[in-house]
């Protein structure tokens, strides 16, 4: 929570450059910082031995793949993320069964991405499968820095802590785990309980739907996405599904969003994130923690969260408003300002578009 903290604090310290932008520079890859004023940390100011090494895996991730930004790479990871972690099960874990975890097992079996509830995660699972190998480290290290990474690359994207250590995979993952958007609010609880989470954790991590589009529910608008600001780590996903009598242009609404907006066990925490960035952030941090570690232990693992990113903070970032009166819910991104800090914060990574 502090490392979430003194990050938004560094970022809105750091000044933009007051006229032009940083040009863009090769994608780095051997753990290169863009300077003091990127807030990339760098390679030779390293603490820990262990994390030196992930330097140069944090770039061939952030570089190579999300070319520093919240594309479809980066929204992929996150949900890759979300379904290599979300196969775990205490019941499992309780009878001593094969169980899912945070471990990299959907970049170690070619059968478990052909899932039909994996559709749409095959690309970036190809991209990253190679890396594990190629940098001697665990499938599950690596898929979890990308999600980690991914985040980050979404303008808002708070910090999470990134660790490394994690075992490799003991089987493929176990199948009918994952959740779908038909399936009731109670039916999908449980199954979240069954992971470890309770149900205000669970409206802390749908908030990823921020980030997502939809390809697969309703082919027919395929690439509609969950919100307006699909580029953008905001809030504007909760306002937007709650309120169901609106579709806007080019998003969809999932069915399990809608009901979690509305259903009365979840309703209250669901419109709680509504215009509550930062509130939504921290615990969004906390929660995704929490499932890159389904499996293991924090305590078993290093933490190699001096490595990462500053965080982009929208504050920042929103269109300048006139007058007093209250703060809008959800403020306006003025593209000229976040495309200025994704080219000084994101630097090394960007490639000229
Ligand atoms: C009730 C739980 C959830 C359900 C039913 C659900 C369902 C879905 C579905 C159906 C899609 C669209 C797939 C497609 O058609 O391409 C999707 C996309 C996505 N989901 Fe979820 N999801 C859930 C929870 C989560 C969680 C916990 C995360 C991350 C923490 C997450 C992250 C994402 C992201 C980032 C996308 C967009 C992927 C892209 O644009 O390529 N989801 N989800």
């Amino acid at each position: 929570m502090l490392l979430v903290s003194l990050s938004f604090l560094a970022v809105a310290l750091l000044p933009f450059p007051v006229d032009g932008f940083p040009q863009s520079a090769a994608v780095a890859a051997n753990g290169g910082g863009g300077g003091v004023a990127s807030g990339i940390p760098n390679v030779t100011d390293a603490k820990n031995p262990v994390c030196v090494p992930w330097y140069g895996i944090r770039d061939a991730i952030m570089g190579s793949i999300f070319q520093g930004r919240c594309g479809d790479n980066a929204r992929a990871a996150i949900r890759l993320a979300f379904h290599d972690a979300g196969t775990f099960s205490l019941a499992l874990q309780a009878n001593a069964l094969p169980n899912g975890a945070a471990d990299g097992s959907l970049l170690v079996d070619p059968n478990e991405v052909l899932r039909s509830e994996n559709n749409g995660l095959q690309n970036i699972v190809s991209l990253l499968k190679p890396l594990p190998t190629q940098f001697g480290v665990s499938p599950g290290d690596l898929l979890h820095l990308a999600g980690v990474l991914a985040v980050l690359a979404c303008p808002g994207g708070p910090v999470i802590p990134a660790y490394v250590g994690r075992n490799a995979p003991k089987n493929i993952a176990p199948t009918g785990l994952l959740p779908d958007p038909e399936q009731s609010v109670s039916v999908l609880l449980a199954r979240f309980a069954d992971m470890g989470f309770e149900s205000r954790e669970v409206m802390a991590l749908i908030g990823a739907h921020t980030a997502g589009k939809q390809r697969f529910v309703d082919p027919a608008v395929a690439n509609t996405s969950f919100d307006t600001t699909v580029q953008i780590w905001d809030t504007r996903f909760y306002t937007e599904t709650a309120n169901t009598t609106v579709d806007l242009p080019g998003t969809f609404k999932l069915d399990s969003d809608v009901n979690f907006a509305t259903n009365p066990t979840t309703t209250q925490d669901f419109h709680g994130f509504i215009g509550n960035q930062d509130n939504w952030m921290s615990e969004y941090a906390a929660a995704h923690e929490k499932m890159s570690l389904l499996g293991f232990q924090a305590n078993d693992l290093t933490d190699c969260s001096e490595l990462l990113p500053l965080a982009i903070d929208l504050k920042n970032l929103a269109v300048a408003t006139t007058g007093g009166g209250q703060a809008p819910t959800d403020p306006v991104i003025d593209p000229v300002k976040l495309e200025a800090a994704i080219q000084q914060f994101r630097s090394i990574w960007l490639v000229p578009q």
